[in-house]
């Protein structure tokens, strides 16, 4: 395992020690919260923790369901006691991008259906700005001509993602544009200037979302709370 594989099993599996006998968990999506669903299996098989998990994609339900953890829909959970999930950039506001994954709009309802989050990551995630990551927004189909005729007038560089020549598809059927920003000055205005957009349905920024992040770096894991 490389180095960067390394700190996100480090990550991962140490945002699974804050899940409690009882909780229903938003399970999120991506390379390091693979690690933490992998150890609450553990810790259901060696400790007896008893959890539900509500997965923010379909990728993290097949992961789930092949451990054996059990699992129930956000209109049966309703309210969550926590979500776990990785990110794509965090500042030191604990601020973020989501959504490298394609999983962004689920991950955002399910963690706004929780009453804590925690992000979990290996150290490069964390930036002074946001913004060098490309920014996910999950647009309609129908819409993508005119959005990006939009965006790209306003210098934002968009490009709808592909898988093997064919636009990317996320879970609900929409597709995401990736907009090539440098770096984000305004991420509250930006956020809402996209959401009121029409044909956006949701955007990567994560802003005032999350509570704690579990970052490591080498073997050391460091727990930065708001
Ligand atoms: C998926 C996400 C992921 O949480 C994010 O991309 C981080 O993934 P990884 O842990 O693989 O680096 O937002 O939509």
């Amino acid at each position: 395992m490389n180095e960067q594989a390394n700190e996100k099993k480090f990550a991962g599996e140490a945002a699974a020690e804050y899940v409690e006998n009882g909780m229903t968990v938003g399970l999120g999506t991506g390379s390091t919260v693979k690690y933490t669903i992998e150890k609450l299996a553990e810790r259901m098989n060696n400790e007896g923790l008893r959890f539900r998990g509500v997965p923010t994609s379909f990728q993290t339900e097949r992961l789930a369901q092949s451990l054996g953890i059990p699992l129930v829909t956000l209109d049966e959970a309703i309210e969550l006691d926590l979500t776990i999930d990785g990110a794509d950039e965090l500042d030191n506001r604990l601020n973020g991008i989501k959504g490298g994954g394609g999983a962004l709009l689920r991950e955002k309802i399910v963690a706004s259906a929780s009453k804590r989050t925690i992000w979990t990551a290996h150290a490069a995630k964390k930036v002074e700005k946001l913004g060098t990551f490309p920014l996910p927004v999950e647009i309609v189909p129908f819409a993508a001509a005119v959005v990006l005729r939009k965006l790209e007038g306003e210098g934002m560089r968009p490009e709808i993602r592909q898988v093997n020549g064919e636009p990317y598809e996320t879970d609900n059927g929409n597709w995401i544009v990736d907009l090539h920003l440098g770096e984000i000055d305004d991420p509250e205005h930006l956020e809402q200037w996209l959401n009121l957009l029409p044909g956006v349905v949701e955007n990567g920024l994560f802003l005032n979302r999350t509570d704690m992040a579990v970052i490591a770096e080498g073997s050391k894991v460091t727990v930065i709370k708001k």
